[in-house]
């Protein structure tokens, strides 16, 4: 794949870049999407899972879950597509990364200013007293773990369904969005809202919008560019073309 040259020209005059991603730019790390052949909530019912309710009627299965996701991501690494959005801090003024994703590989990869809209995987929090927990505490044990202080139940930091998204997060990437110049939508079937309204805020505020993906998406046919195959291979070659330009 080329990049067309009228996407490099747009980003010769551009100052402000935000890259807005989902599970389809760590794949290529070997973390699973949600949807599409293999996704997750082909095999499992998020309603059982990733819910308060779930959590309080079956506290151990959506632990052992979380566990197990808990312990693939201690072992993945973030991949081409992630070094290269952190490359972009060296070319442009201001890039931020606003992400769906709970791994932690854009931080990984080096990317100052990310933020989180459904978490983080590696956080833990008490619901009784709020107190943090990193994860080599929870898991140190097969049982359900229970704050220290207060014996509340600890949960993961991340955005269940039906639940607010991170307020401060939430306000920094529309904020973001707003003064874009260009927006990278990245491996995200952009069908989750809130959060998939990002793109969209930043485009009715003037930005070009260049999509990346495997495939196209209920946003495709919004964006300026689409750019069809793997983020870890067409967002390296981004970078190439811009630093000769
Ligand atoms: P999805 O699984 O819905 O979508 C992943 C997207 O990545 C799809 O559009 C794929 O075509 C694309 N994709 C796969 N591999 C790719 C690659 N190598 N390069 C580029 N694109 C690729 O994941 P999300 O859109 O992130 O929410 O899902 C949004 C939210 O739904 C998640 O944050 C999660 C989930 O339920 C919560 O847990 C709150």
């Amino acid at each position: 794949m080329t990049i067309p040259p009228r996407l490099i020209e747009k980003l010769k005059s551009s100052e402000r870049i935000v890259v807005f991603t989902g599970a389809g730019i760590s794949a290529e790390s070997g973390v699973p999407t949600f949807r599409g052949t293999d996704g997750i909530w082909t095999k499992m019912k998020p309603e059982e899972l990733a819910s308060f309710d779930a959590f309080m009627r079956n506290t151990g299965l959506v632990w052992e879950w979380y566990k197990h996701r808990k312990k693939i991501m201690q072992t993945v690494q973030p991949n081409a597509g992630h070094y290269a959005i952190a490359a972009m801090e060296k070319i442009f003024k201001q890039v931020s990364v606003v992400t769906q994703n709970i791994d932690n590989l854009h931080r990984r990869a080096g990317t100052t200013t990310v933020f989180e809209l459904h978490g983080n995987i590696e956080r833990n929090y008490c619901i009784g007293c709020g107190k943090p927990y990193p994860n080599e505490k929870i898991l140190q044990s097969d049982s359900i773990p229970r704050c220290e202080s207060c014996k509340g139940l600890i949960r993961p930091d991340v955005v269940w369904f039906g639940e607010m998204l991170p307020q401060d997060e939430w306000n920094a990437s529309i904020h973001a969005a707003e003064f874009a110049d260009v927006m990278f939508v990245v491996g995200t079937s952009a069908v989750v809202y809130p959060a998939a309204s990002i793109p969209q805020v930043a485009k009715r505020a003037g930005a070009y919008m260049v999509e990346i993906n495997i495939e196209p998406t209920e946003l495709t046919r919004f964006a300026d560019e689409t750019l069809l195959g793997k983020a870890g291979e067409i967002l390296p070659k981004i970078v190439e073309a811009c630093k000769r330009i």
